[in-house]
């Protein structure tokens, strides 16, 4: 109820009478019965040994998959083991019951997985059993050997160098099988409490199937860094929770949850959860990523032999995958093979977002638009948050505040910009509301235990939330994005998906009760942490089938879970106006974009409170080098659109802004890159450097693609930052291409900017000219930056296509190989099977008409590049000479800076082409 009253508060304007995150709101392991149980297991596992046990002549080991059966020897309950080997080299290990009394949730697999995984040819594994007691399977061409031991039940995983991992080296496997419940007889103790039902605040949850949770211990051996299971407000490298002088008392919890105003360095849950974990060392990367969408918490233990980690998921099955590699890069890659990699963004998306709850009606739109032009800044997307709508009726206007949102969004989209509105997942209970009226008569909501539809409080009062676990709820949910069925809606239009853990005011926990039930008779339960992004999905879905031509959606949205990386982007929720926000924000984008999501922001100023004029600047600052850049802010917060505080404020901020627009061609080609690779744009500085352990704790500065490091500043009053640019490489100031020695540095950082660097050995595209989107540059000319390495070499990429479409699924994109070995720059495509281009959708979008290669190269002819700067170069070239044309081109070079610029080469950006220095 305390949320409730804060919200109501906040709504009626008295925003200083609630109070920060209210912790009680919210539960502690030892408040959540299953955590409770498991952790308690852990605590006495030093002195028991697993009761689970290998039935050594159940074993098989054919076409790939090893098969066993395992019993619990305290209960003689049988399991069923199956060890898979997947053709990209990650092993899945699913353990279900052998004789359920009734099946267990294992939907998750059908949404989260891009197809059933494809096995391993059984020709490059070798198996052999030992002596009754292990079955040994090497993999990966040898490099790799799962080891299945039989008593105690444990599976090494181990390389020629040495252990890498290990599940339930501790003990703690412990499956709670489905049971009938006895009741006590007369003079009995009552069974365990929690197992059959709990309370909390008021509510009870009555558990219809009983205790049913899993947990499994996974060790990294010798890791002393584990990353990822977000979302959680704290730093990269994950803390202890667990063990000796442990950092943070509660377990990590994965639940997504709508805490307000949540507290930073905190393993409490947010509003996405990914349990996939990814650990480095020197030369060894490991990944583990537990398929199930219920409750699970995670404790991180470390000592002197690696991590120790303990996961305990509510419900579902044991669906468990482990990825090897010698680097990050090729656990990345092997995660996103499965779930999917980040779906290429529309290029407009990649510009900045200016958003505020609320932009009050038409004119106030009309406002905002015009002042980002007077003052020269530029911008792709303005948002309209819950108040646009009538009375929180989703698809719906105030139609006293937007008269004609048709003629607002025509306004925009003549400045190539667009228009977000927000919509919810709850669904008004009024009968007169058309979408409320269709769910109900085709029985598409949520439904509580007696088989009525769900009935909870969020925005609009009274609601209910459809069921998008349903297939055709999922199809009508996308039809309502037609043109013609959302009234004023136009091809400029695109959605914001709030509240979608799901939110909801008068639930427990502030969410959806966990006996509620869903299609197929599915506990919500089973399911919660993938119900933001089915919704997610579907809305995203109707945004591409909305038009004939499909085009790409941005949807934003607050919860994820695996797979969200294929529809849209995220956003890090209701951040509050602080520097410790601020300090917070890339450490957790960080998190999310290793466990896949890449697309993630933070709100730029900070959602809650009024931040002075220097952080809002700092903020800018950083958010113009973070995937999603978007300001926000609370319905009751100050106005602080970027001209507001005046001078020197202003021109900061425009500063930051155009920097971001300069950079927009290396980011789409950075997202591009990550569409194939899953590495994602912005990335921890280990993932770069995987041999050099002082960047293994590092999220204080992190890299976007290989090219740039980025350091921001996030505290007041700050002049000077302390930066570490790796030893391996050489550096250079990424404004004025300065070099600057490796190593700790302390640089300066003024007022007016962020410390960036350029990594020596790479090669940047720009755009030097600015306009009012990023939709009217796209076929402006590309400025190419190109950093010497230690031996005067560097490489890089240029990505373009239509910016909008799906036209790159057949080909019609130019992918730039730009190259310097240090006498020729040589501008070729990249050779089409060193890359993929994967299909984001689960259906294939209607594309336009394919163009031929020549006709391609024409649309994009006006794409030249107007300049190249070659920094780092020692020595002036008696003349440039573009070989294929004989033409000898001008340059201009500056000894005391080491820089060669050449000026308009006349060469298009998408033709192979050479320039030779003489
Ligand atoms: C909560 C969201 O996190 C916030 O960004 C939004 O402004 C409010 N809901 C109102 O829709």
């Amino acid at each position: 109820m305390f949320r409730l009253l804060s919200r109501t508060l906040f709504f009626l304007g008295l925003a200083n009478l609630a109070l920060g995150v209210k912790r009680e709101d919210f539960k502690t392991c030892a408040q959540s019965s299953f955590c409770q149980r498991n952790r308690q297991l852990a605590k006495e596992a030093a002195s028991n040994s697993s009761p689970y046990s290998v039935i050594a002549n159940t074993l098989q080991f054919q076409d790939s998959v090893f098969k066993a059966d395992i019993l619990n020897q305290k209960n003689n309950v049988k399991f069923a083991l199956q060890v898979f080997f997947l053709e990209n080299n990650a092993v899945r290990i699913r353990i279900n019951e052998k004789a359920a009394i009734k099946p267990r949730y294992d939907e998750a697999k059908n949404h989260v997985l891009v197809k059933e995984p494809t096995l391993k040819s059984p020709k490059t594994l070798t198996g052999k059993e030992n002596q009754g007691q292990e079955f040994s399977i090497s993999y990966s061409d040898g490099l790799y050997t799962a080891k299945i031991h039989f008593s105690p039940f444990k599976i090494d995983f181990s390389s020629e160098a040495g252990p890498i991992l290990t599940l339930n080296e501790r003990g703690l496997f412990n499956f709670e099988h489905f049971r009938t419940k006895v009741e006590p007889k007369e003079g009995e103790a009552p069974s365990e409490e929690g197992l059959w039902e709990e309370s909390f605040k008021g509510f009870t949850d009555p558990k219809k199937n009983g205790p049913s949770s899993i947990s499994v211990d996974v060790s990294f051996h010798n890791f002393a860094h584990v990353y990822g299971i977000p979302e959680h407000a704290s730093q990269l490298s994950l803390k202890t929770t667990a063990g000796e002088a442990h950092q943070y008392d509660e377990p990590y919890r994965l639940y997504n949850l709508d805490v307000f105003e949540y507290e930073v360095d905190n393993p409490m849950a947010l509003y996405g959860s990914i349990p996939f974990m990814v650990a480095h060392r020197k030369g060894s990367s490991a990944g583990v990523f537990w398929l199930n969408s219920a409750e699970m918490w995670v404790d991180v233990a470390k000592d002197n032999k690696g991590s120790h980690t303990h996961w305990i998921a509510e419900s579902g099955l044991a669906d468990i995958f482990v990825f090897l590699g010698q680097e990050p890069k090729s656990v990345l890659k092997q995660y996103g093979d499965l779930t999917g990699f980040t779906a290429l963004p529309p290029a407009f998306s990649l510009g900045y977002h200016q958003c505020r709850w609320n932009y009050n009606d038409q004119e106030d739109v009309k406002g905002v638009d015009a002042k980002f032009d007077e003052f020269d800044i530029p911008y792709d997307v303005i948002w309209l948050d819950i108040e646009h709508t009538d009375g929180k009726r989703y698809f719906t206007w105030d139609q006293n505040k937007f008269t004609n949102p048709i003629e607002m969004q025509k306004n925009l989209a003549i400045k190539g910009r667009k228009l977000v509105n927000i919509v919810d997942p709850h669904i008004k209970r009024d009968d007169s509301y058309y979408v409320y009226k269709e769910a109900t008569q085709k029985g598409y909501f949520v439904k509580d235990p007696s088989g009525n539809d769900f009935d909870g409080w969020c925005w609009p009062g009274s609601s209910s939330w459809v069921d998008y676990t349903l297939p055709e709820a999922c199809k009508w949910w996308a039809s309502l994005f037609k043109l013609d069925k959302y009234a004023g809606s136009t091809e400029a239009l695109y959605v914001w998906n709030d509240m979608n853990e799901p939110s909801v005011f008068n639930g427990p926990e502030i969410t959806m009760q966990k006996d509620r039930v869903h299609h197929g008779g599915w506990e919500h339960r089973d399911l919660h942490n993938m119900y933001g992004f089915l919704f997610h999905r579907s809305t995203a879905d109707g945004l591409v089938q909305r038009l004939d031509i499909n085009r790409r959606p941005f949807v934003l949205s607050r919860a994820f879970f695996p797979g969200t990386q294929r529809v849209s982007a995220i956003w890090t929720g209701d951040n509050t106006a602080t520097w410790e926000h601020l300090k917070i924000s890339s450490p957790m984008l960080l998190s999310i974009s290793l466990a896949g999501v890449s697309f993630s922001g933070a709100d730029v100023g900070g959602f809650f409170g009024n931040p002075e004029p220097e952080l809002l600047t700092r903020w800018y600052q950083a958010g113009a080098f973070q995937p999603f850049f978007r300001g926000h802010a609370h319905i009751d917060s100050k106005r602080r659109e970027p001209w507001l505080f005046g001078e020197p404020y202003t021109s900061q901020i425009r500063t930051a802004i155009r920097n971001r627009y300069h950079l927009l061609p290396y980011w789409y080609t950075l997202f591009f890159q990550n569409s194939f690779d899953g590495v994602s744009p912005m990335r921890p500085m280990f993932v770069e450097f995987p041999e050099d352990e002082l960047c293994f704790g590092m999220d204080a500065q992190y890299m976007v693609g290989s090219g740039l490091l980025v350091s921001p500043v996030t505290e007041a009053g700050v002049t000077e930052t302390k930066v570490y640019l790796p030893e391996s490489a050489i550096w250079y100031n990424y404004f004025s291409l300065a070099p600057i020695p490796s190593g700790w540095q302390t640089v300066p950082s003024p007022a007016d900017t962020i410390p960036v660097f350029l990594k020596g050995g790479s090669i940047l595209p720009k755009r030097n000219r600015i306009r009012r989107s990023y939709a009217l540059m796209m076929n402006d000319p590309i400025t190419l930056l190109v950093a010497l390495d230690s031996k005067g070499h560097a490489s890089g990429h240029l990505y373009l296509d239509d910016g909008d479409t799906y036209a790159y699924l057949q080909d019609n994109f130019a992918y730039r190989h730009l190259t310097f070995n240090g006498a020729q720059l040589t501008n070729s495509a990249v050779e089409r099977n060193n890359f993929d281009v994967v299909n984001p959708l689960a259906f294939s979008p209607k594309l336009p008409a394919k163009l031929t290669p020549s006709e391609f190269e024409d649309s994009l002819k006006s794409v030249r590049v107007e300049q190249i700067i070659i920094v780092g170069i020692k020595k002036a070239p008696a003349k440039v000479i573009c070989t294929k044309c004989g033409r000898e081109i001008d340059f201009k070079f500056i000894p005391e800076l080491n820089q060669l610029i050449i000026k308009d080469p006349k060469l298009n950006a998408v033709q192979d082409w050479t320039l030779e220095l003489q």
